[in-house]
């Protein structure tokens, strides 16, 4: 989604601007531009439909040593990809990055008689409304964003530029990140603190209705209502090459082939195997309050939301007197759902920057229910709003499918389960084989991919010219087959859906045909018999299956079969997802198609 950058400092603005914006590629965009502002007064800017590198091109004939500057990669809202529309955006002195939605940019538009418009944009709308208090120079800068936001509605995180006085940046945000690097004789700004890695490690996150003025030495936060706010300066964790390919062609197999060391991160100081415990710090909630819990609300949007999905079946085999419900943001923010006392709600997101995510937290908390963070990017709007968390520590995703994150969620979230049945004094006997497991899990994890990557890689290049796939599972292979489903379908375009195997007859196996291909995962145990027979019915009907099982027996006739050696028998589900997760990689690279950033998405969804 949009990505913001800006610089005020001694260096030349339009590198780090270039260098920040493509390190924000990865989180999708269609068009991108800068502006530089000169110690004469003026502007350079520059605007590109397409990729960093159509910008760049631009570049060559407008170098300039400007010491100040914001950028931007736009992801089209309002109105198309195109030059017009991309930003900064202007008018009068001023230039404006944007994230967010303004939604009351119509009846404002129409109070804006003096600007001439030249895209469709709501950003340009903000931008002229701000230039409309700040022409008159009644106001400074800063006050004529305060007067302007004060009739926003909305989102935004946004950073201005005025030609009359290029020594200063003012940012605010509402519902779009916004960080602040702090740097020796120079501060930067960006939507993403990964922007800064390398530049500088000191980073100040600014809050929902907060507006900051930057210089290259000076850093002045206040609230819209003019309350200054002490800033608080906290540590970017990220290094370098967790940013970097490390040597593979693509982010989205670096963070497959990651999931072994992301998940030790996890686990790290939070599993007991000589007791069978777990301990998890960050949920802060008391052994009475833990032992209270009747009912969990899990919330999250896409792999999250089938993070959250897989972690109920396990959490309910082991915690016998609590309801767990797992629910997609988007709708549930807009329900009207009853939440019984002494509910907890887990907020699962990956970026923890999620609109739809970030307003369930918000209604949640209204409704004075207790928030679990199950977050991956530190210092990130659900991270810091929730009441209390477990950081996944899965360390960044840069590929827009994500993968890591969905395996370390998952089992932050089983610990959480734990903790709760620790509190209700559930006997160890029960959670120890849970414990034992996850501590086994990333070796597992290392094995499964290690022995099965040819042969997934060998299997897509003969899958990839179908359209259409089913993905199949029940029990927990069902939310298995969901993120199966997701990911082949975002990555490589094919459409793939997921059902349980027991809704079969119920309408898709009317789907079964020459054009499809039917992924089935066949975890030993309690239903595998009844799977079995599932896909007994699919192959009477001619379909093409492929088989993801642990049984090293299987012999059915299908099509092509991956047998996962493990000695797991509980989180079996996990390591086929881990089969799922390579054949989309390798049926999208057959295809020739971008498989870090697809067509139409985004990595964070900040608007809704
Ligand atoms: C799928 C994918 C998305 C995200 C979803 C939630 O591969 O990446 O479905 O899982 O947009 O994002 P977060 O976890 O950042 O809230």
């Amino acid at each position: 989604m949009c990505g913001i950058v800006g610089y005020v400092g001694e260096k030349r603005a339009q590198d780090f601007l270039v260098s920040g914006l493509k390190r924000l590629e990865y989180r999708g965009y269609d068009s991108a531009g800068i502006v530089t502002v000169s110690e004469k007064n003026e502007a350079t800017l520059i605007r590109a439909k397409g990729k960093i590198s159509d910008l760049e091109r631009k570049l060559i004939d407008n170098r300039r040593d400007d010491k100040i500057g914001i950028g931007h990669t736009r992801w089209a809202t309002h109105g198309e990809p195109s030059e017009a529309n991309a930003h900064p955006h202007q008018a009068g002195s001023l230039y404006m990055v944007h994230n967010g939605i303004i939604e009351n940019c119509k009846e404002l538009k129409k109070t804006l008689k003096g600007h001439q418009f030249k895209s469709d944009t709501d950003s340009e709308v903000l931008v002229a409304l701000i230039d409309s208090f700040y022409k008159d120079g009644e106001y400074l800068l800063v006050d004529a964003v305060v007067q302007a936001l004060k009739l926003v509605q909305g989102t935004y995180g946004i950073a201005v530029v005025s030609t009359k006085n290029p020594d200063e940046i003012v940012v605010a945000r509402s519902g779009s990140p916004l960080v602040i690097g702090v740097g020796q004789d120079e501060t930067l700004i960006a939507s993403d603190a990964s922007a800064l890695v390398g530049h500088t490690k000191r980073a100040i996150y600014l809050n929902d209705g907060e507006v900051a003025v930057i210089k290259k030495n000076s850093i002045e936060i206040k609230t819209l209502n003019a309350e200054p706010v002490s800033a608080k300066v906290e540590e970017i964790e990220t290094n370098l090459s967790a940013i970097q390919k490390g040597g593979y062609d693509h982010f989205l197999l670096k963070e497959i082939m990651e999931q072994p060391d992301s998940l030790v991160e996890t686990l790290r100081g939070r599993v007991d195997v000589d007791n069978g415990l777990v301990h998890l710090g960050g949920p802060g909630l008391s052994e009475k309050e833990l032992r209270g819990i009747q009912h969990l609300i899990i919330v999250g949007c896409g792999t999250a939301y089938h993070a959250g999905m897989l972690a109920a079946y396990y959490i309910e085999q082991f915690t016998p007197e609590i309801t767990i419900e797992t629910v997609i943001a988007s709708e549930y923010r807009y329900r009207q759902a009853y939440i019984p006392k002494n509910s907890v709600a887990l907020i699962v997101s990956q970026s923890g920057e999620t609109a739809d995510t970030l307003a369930c937290l918000r209604e949640i908390k209204k409704q004075g229910v207790k928030t679990i963070g199950i977050v991956n990017v530190i210092g990130s709007t659900i991270a810091r709003e929730v009441d209390g968390g477990t950081y996944v520590h899965a360390g960044p995703e840069i590929s827009v499918a994500s993968t890591k994150a969905f395996t370390s969620q998952v089992i932050a979230m089983v610990m959480f389960g734990m903790t709760i049945a620790q509190a209700k004094g559930v006997r160890n006997t029960i959670l120890k084989p849970y414990v034992d497991e996850i501590a086994k899990l990333p070796d597992e994890i290392k094995n499964v991919l290690a022995g099965n990557r040819e042969k997934v890689k060998e299997i897509a290049g003969k899958y990839k010219k179908y359209d259409h796939a089913i993905y199949l599972g029940r029990d927990t292979a069902y939310p298995t087959a969901m993120e199966g489903a997701l990911k082949l379908k975002e990555v490589s375009y094919t459409d793939a859906n997921a059902y349980a195997f027991g809704e079969l007859k119920h309408g898709p196996l009317a789907l079964v045909d020459d054009r499809f291909f039917e992924t089935a995962f066949l975890p030993k145990g309690m239903l595998y018999e009844k799977a079995i027979s599932n896909v007994q019915e699919v192959l009477a009907r001619g379909g093409h299956v492929i088989a993801v099982t642990n049984n090293a027996k299987f012999d059915l006739k299908v099509d092509d079969t991956i047998k996962i050696d493990t000695q797991l028998e509980i989180f079996v589900p996990i390591l086929m997802n881990l089969i799922s997760q390579l054949f989309a990689y390798y049926v999208t690279v057959a295809k020739g198609y971008n498989v870090d950033q697809p067509r139409n998405l985004a990595k964070s969804v900040t608007v809704e």
